[in-house]
């Protein structure tokens, strides 16, 4: 065999309950569980080609080559898969993204999904669902939640092998948007992965990875109830612990602008006048705001009327990773 190709889509995902901070920055074993949900709509398509004309590895994205520290992460992943199979074809990977990349909207997460199960897929292994959640934790930590479909938990687990995501509910369970006000498209200073780094810097990290286990039991119980008011309240109260330790590390990350803030505020008001609405961020200044999906008109017109906010992306609740073609 001399050439080997597959197609994987996948979609980013928002977490509930967050990943900050790794035990293992090599395998991205993270200090603490999380759980996320897909974000239908938004999507990576991901193009594994192995073939024997190829002298080395190359990525592109959005039709650009990227060299350097990009290409090594996709490289240790082709690698993983080229030892697995037994061969030792070069790749050309292409993926494209149809959502603004770096603006607090995970690309990487979709990115390494689409990647890990195209790469599987294209060398003919036939690897169960965890084991490609698990090969996507070593691209990107939250890509393991973009393997499974619907409402998703990553696994603390206490190995490698037990480091993996699963579905704990389809996505037909709970119809949940996600309304994701836009305030910046622009590129994040301080990119997730050097965050990490700087997690343990922060006297709140301890406290924050010591209460998990009880957010994400609240956050699993939110779910399997269907109870907005209970989820958005935990989900708020996440990010906000997320947010006090980046912004108590050494150096601190700020990610909120002003806008942020404003939306955050406008948000809990709504929630105080009883439309269920719950914010979440991640490392970027734009605004998550989860609610049920017939809600989601008057959150997004809502939302609009904030000065500031520039854009509303409207997301349902996703699939996981899928071959195409
Ligand atoms: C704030 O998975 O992007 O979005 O493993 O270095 O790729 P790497 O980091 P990444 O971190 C995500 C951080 C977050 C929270 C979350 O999605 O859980």
């Amino acid at each position: 065999m001399s050439s080997l190709l597959a197609t994987a889509v996948a979609h980013p995902n928002i977490a509930f309950i967050k990943y900050w901070g790794n035990r293992s920055e090599d395998l991205r074993l993270p200090v603490n569980g999380s759980i996320s949900m897909n974000m239908d709509g938004l999507i990576t398509r991901t193009t594994v080609h192995f073939d024997a004309g190829y002298e080395k590895d190359r990525l592109a994205i959005n039709e650009i080559q990227v060299d350097g520290k990009g290409l090594d992460r996709v490289v240790k992943i082709l690698e993983i898969v080229r030892a697995a199979a037994g061969i030792s074809l070069k790749a050309s990977v292409s993926s494209t993204n149809n959502f603004p990349t770096g603006a607090g909207i995970a690309s990487s997460a979709a990115a390494f999904a689409a990647l890990a199960q195209a790469s599987v897929t294209a060398l003919g292994l036939d690897w169960s669902e965890a084991k490609v959640s698990r090969l996507a934790r070593l691209g990107s930590g939250s890509a393991s939640r973009s393997v499974p479909g619907g409402f998703v938990e990553w696994y603390l687990g206490d190995s490698d092998e037990a480091c993996y995501a699963e579905t704990i509910a389809p996505k037909e369970h709970w119809s949940l948007v996600d309304c994701v006000a836009i305030v910046s498209s622009s590129h994040k200073k301080t990119g997730s992965t050097e965050g990490h780094l700087l997690a343990s810097t922060s006297p709140l990290q301890i406290a924050r990875a010591v209460d998990t286990p009880r957010r994400i039991s609240l956050c699993r119980q939110a779910i399997f109830e269907k109870d907005m008011s209970k989820l958005a309240s935990i989900l708020q109260l996440d990010s906000d612990m997320m947010h006090s330790v980046m912004m108590t590390s050494t150096p601190a990350l700020f990610y909120w602008q002003p806008e942020t803030m404003a939306v955050m505020k406008k948000v809990q008001q709504w929630r105080d006048e009883g439309l269920q609405a719950g914010y979440t961020i991640d490392a970027g200044p734009n605004v998550h705001v989860i609610c049920e999906a017939k809600k989601a008109d008057e959150v997004a017109k809502l939302l609009k009327k904030i000065p500031g906010v520039q854009k509303i992306l409207v997301s349902p609740v996703g699939d996981g990773v899928r071959i195409e073609g």
